[in-house]
Parts: structure tokens; C-alpha cells; sequence
């Protein structure tokens, strides 16, 4: 990664409270990329739905009688009703009945009937399906795609980056704990701070005695402009101190550690998949950790954490779970607080841009990322 080597404007500070340029960035991206809304056991049964918002677009997404899943927009074909009153349940006997005149939709979301209504001689029911959007699922995690007909399948909108994480059963794991937590800050500055790792040696001090490489302001050897002495030449990852294991306060664990899994990944004792802009894996030898994202207005968004371990292991130790979550929650509620502030202060009607400095390589490449997403609608 070239580094940058001259003064490089940060984005303009309008586009990260501006509700026109918010409303761009999700015709852009939010409703045209594949966005993980899930994982495939929130919808154990036949019947379960639940409502998920991506920007300001309602979907359902519900379970059909023969496993597989759907997602609808959670609007009625009649007079445009939203169909679920809440926020998640299950339909009974597998119907999806509208609330207002009672339409009856089945669960793959053809319309079965229209009560006590004549209709029209030329009315066709097929013609009023509920508005499907695409669905797909990796590795557990289910996504949903608003796009009428997306540019890339799941696979290859998740390309190397799966790849990282590809030794790890995610299918088979279950997730533990949920943590939801609103942050008031624009999405593109929470994933602006997890790109960078500039702001570690202050934000993180716990985190840094894990992971010795942060304490330079360091993501990876490859952002250091210096030789690096205890950087492995062919692989320039951040890995867990001598003796460390994990991500917990004191790097160690008393869980099984998960098989898959190689010697060299265990060696790193994290390995991440970041899939910008509303979604990352990070991956231990013992837990997996993931973090959604979800635009949630020009100045605010909703985190999901969840913990993921391979079936009963939750049971058999339960003591070792809030150990595992501990490392984790810190640094989701360090970086939360820094970001509202940085959102705060960027109102001010002095401040234009932000400029990079040298570690925020990566900043620079998600603006032209965005940049370049922007324009092409
Ligand atoms: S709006 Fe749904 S049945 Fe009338
Ligand atoms: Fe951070």
C-alpha cells in the first residue's frame, strides 16, 4: 500500500450531516450493494419474520415452509400499508395477512386472496406479489440486496475478503449475544475510525496490550513506512503479543478453540473481513465476533454486535462468556464515543475538510471508493 506522501483533504464536512448527500450515498450504495441483515438462525421456523431497515427502506424477511427465505418490502400491494405491526414474530399459519383490509399474501409473497371484495374482471392476482428484493446467504449471515437487478452476486461482492476468513466454520456457529447500540454519528465516520488505527495508542490502551502493532498507530506492517522488526515479511498482518491467544483483556481463554482454523491463523490471534461499508468479521481462535452497520439518518447509526461459537459451547462454559465479550464491548464503546465526538465537532461552520495523515492510507482509498460510487448512478 502506497502510503500517502502529500497533505490529502478528508471528504467535505457537509457530507457527513448534509440529509441531500445522505440520501445520495444510499441510492449509491445502500440500496444497490449486498447488505448483511442477519444470520440464518434469527428465523428458526417456518412462518418467523422480521422487520430490518436498510436506510429508510422497510423489508420483511420471513421464513418459507421449505427453509428457504424471503425478503419483501414491507408494503402492502393494496393501498401500500406496511404489513407487520411487529418488529418480529411469526405468521400464523404461514399467511401474511395485511392489517388494514386483510390481503392475504402467502410466504413466498403471492397474494392468495382479497376478502370480500369483488374484483375488478380484468384483475389478475399474480400481478400482485409483494415487492421482493434479492436475498442470499454466506457462511450463516443472511443479506439482502434492494437493487432490481444487482451488478454482482453475494460471492463476488464479498470476494477476498471471504477469503480471509475462509478457514472458519461460520455456517456452523451460532451467535450468543446481540449487542444493539445507536451512535450518533454519519456511517461513513464509524467506518472511517475502523479503518484506521491512528487513534489506537490513545482510544484503546487495553486493546494496544493485546496487540502491540496498534500501539505504533498501526492496522498492519504494511501502513509502516519503517522496517518493522517483529513483522513477518510474508505475511504483514497485526498479530496478538508473545503468549497472547485472543481478543480478551488478558489474551487468554479457557474456550475450546474452534477447528478449522490453520496454525498460521491461530498465530495471529485475530484475523479480520471487512466488507465496506456495513459489515466486518473479526475472527479469533476461539470466538467470532461480527459488527453490522446500519445508516440510520444523516447523523446517526445502528451498530450490531454479535458473538458467535460453535453449537453448545455457550452452555458448556458459561462462565467464560462475559471474558469473551469484555475486550470487545471496550473497544466498540471507545470507538462509539470518539466517533460521536468526531461528528460533533464537525458542524463547525470553520471547518471545511479534515486532512489525512500517512496512517489514514485507507481513509483516502474509502473516499475514492465512495467518490467513485457516487459517481456512477
Ligand atoms: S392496504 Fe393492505 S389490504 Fe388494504
Ligand atoms: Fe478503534
Amino acid at each position: 500500500m502506497a502510503l500517502l506522501d502529500r497533505t490529502t483533504a478528508s471528504l467535505p464536512a457537509a457530507w457527513y450531516y448534509d440529509p441531500e448527500q445522505y440520501a445520495r450515498e444510499l441510492e449509491a450504495i445502500w440500496y444497490r450493494d449486498w447488505i448483511c441483515v442477519g444470520r440464518t438462525e434469527d428465523w428458526p421456523e417456518p412462518g418467523d419474520y422480521s422487520v430490518v431497515s436498510i436506510g429508510d427502506e422497510s423489508l420483511v424477511l420471513t421464513r418459507d415452509r421449505d427453509g428457504s427465505m424471503h425478503a419483501f418490502h414491507n408494503t402492502c400491494r393494496h393501498r401500500g400499508s406496511a404489513l407487520c405491526v411487529s418488529p418480529r414474530g411469526r405468521f400464523p399459519n404461514g399467511r401474511i395477512v395485511c392489517p388494514y383490509h386483510a390481503w392475504t399474501y402467502a410466504l413466498d409473497g403471492r397474494l392468495l386472496a382479497t376478502p370480500r371484495m369483488d374484483l375488478p374482471a380484468d384483475f389478475r392476482r399474480e400481478d400482485y406479489s409483494l415487492y421482493a428484493a434479492h436475498l442470499d446467504a454466506w457462511g450463516g449471515f443472511v443479506f439482502v440486496n434492494l437493487s432490481e437487478s444487482p451488478e454482482s452476486t453475494l460471492a463476488e461482492f464479498l470476494g477476498d475478503e471471504a477469503e480471509h476468513v475462509r478457514h472458519w466454520p461460520l455456517a456452523e456457529l451460532v451467535s450468543v449475544h446481540r449487542d444493539v447500540m445507536p451512535l450518533a454519528c454519519n456511517w461513513k465516520v464509524f467506518w472511517e475510525n475502523y479503518s484506521e488505527c491512528y487513534h489506537c495508542p490513545g482510544i484503546h490502551p487495553e486493546l494496544c496490550r493485546v496487540m502491540p502493532l496498534y500501539k505504533e498507530g498501526l492496522l498492519s506492517h504494511a501502513d509502516s513506512s519503517q522496517t518493522v522488526p517483529h513483522g513477518d515479511a510474508t505475511d504483514p498482518r497485526a498479530r496478538v503479543a508473545p503468549g497472547f491467544v485472543t481478543w480478551t483483556l488478558d489474551g487468554q481463554t479457557k474456550l475450546p478453540l474452534i477447528e478449522g482454523p490453520s496454525d498460521a491463523d491461530r498465530a495471529l490471534g485475530v484475523v479480520f473481513a471487512s466488507f465496506t461499508a456495513s459489515f466486518f468479521i473479526v475472527a479469533h481462535p476461539d470466538y467470532v465476533r461480527t459488527v453490522r452497520i446500519a445508516p440510520r439518518g444523516a447523523e446517526h447509526v445502528e451498530l450490531t454486535v454479535d458473538w458467535l461459537l460453535p453449537p453448545g459451547v455457550a452452555e458448556r462454559h458459561p462462565g467464560e462468556l462475559e471474558k469473551m465479550y469484555a475486550l470487545g464491548r471496550l473497544v466498540v464503546a471507545q470507538d462509539g464515543r470518539a466517533c460521536e465526538l468526531n461528528q460533533r465537532g464537525l458542524r463547525s461552520r470553520q471547518h471545511r475538510a479534515g486532512v489525512l495523515m500517512p496512517q489514514e492510507e485507507s481513509l483516502h482509498e474509502f473516499h475514492e471508493w465512495l467518490r467513485a460510487r457516487l459517481g456512477s448512478t
